[in-house]
């Protein structure tokens, strides 16, 4: 499975990546907009931070169909190309464009959706990538159960587009994507950070080097 940071805090993300294998970095325009640089600056850091083998994807600003090829061609020359994924929204456009990007031979990662059925045209449409907006659906339903059924839904056809679930607001939320054997999530850092640390092992740490150096009067082996 794939696990990749939903931020363009290039300090985040480098912090991160010293102790977790991360997969790569999500972006979009609000949160490109959040790192308070410049789009092409934040790409560089992206470069510079990550190595080739941890994905860059990030998403076209355009919404008419000309400017999404455009911009999926300028995302695409990132890097060199080297394991770059176009983000295209759902939209009419999005979903227009989505075939013609493939042609061209970038992979594309199909966003903001928020059904299982517009995930499943995305699908049809060639994406490489489908992220369903976890914690934003469940604003309209069971947002965590209809990503689990859209997982199920595209193995039983055989289609090869990977859900990579997005918009988690807690840890539980990844958890039961986890669980389900989700293939990809994005995350952002604060729920990454509470995913690895929990104060029962800090507590844990601290009589483990009470009882030691009460025994040993030492605090290492
Ligand atoms: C990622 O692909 C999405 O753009 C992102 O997860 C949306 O998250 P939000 O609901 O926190 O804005």
């Amino acid at each position: 499975m794939e696990f990749f940071i939903d931020s363009a805090d290039t300090e985040a993300i480098r912090e991160l990546c010293a102790y977790l294998p991360i997969d790569g970095v999500t972006t979009n325009p609000t949160i490109m907009t959040k790192s308070g640089k410049e789009p092409e600056r934040v790409f560089d850091e992206l470069c510079e931070v990550l190595t080739e083998d941890q994905k860059i994807i990030a998403q076209v600003v355009s919404a008419d169909y000309e400017g999404i090829l455009a911009e999926a061609e300028k995302i695409a020359s990132i890097r060199g190309g080297r394991n770059v994924v176009v983000k295209i929204p759902v939209t009419r456009e999005g979903l227009r464009a989505i075939p013609v990007v493939k042609g061209r031979g970038a992979s594309v990662l199909a966003t903001g959706i928020y059904s299982p059925d517009q995930a499943f045209w995305a699908a049809k449409a060639g994406a490489d990538y489908l992220a369903p907006y976890v914690n934003r659906m469940c604003s309209y339903g069971d947002g965590v159960g209809q990503v689990v059924e859209l997982v199920q839904t595209l193995a039983r056809y055989g289609m090869g587009a990977k859900v990579c679930a997005a918009s988690f607001k807690n840890v539980d939320q990844v958890h039961q994507l986890l669980a389900a054997g989700c293939p990809a999530v994005t995350v952002a850092p604060d729920v990454i950070r509470a995913m690895v640390g929990h104060p029962g092992t800090a507590i844990a740490m601290e009589e483990f080097a009470s009882d030691w150096e009460k025994a040993y009067g030492r605090t290492s082996l």
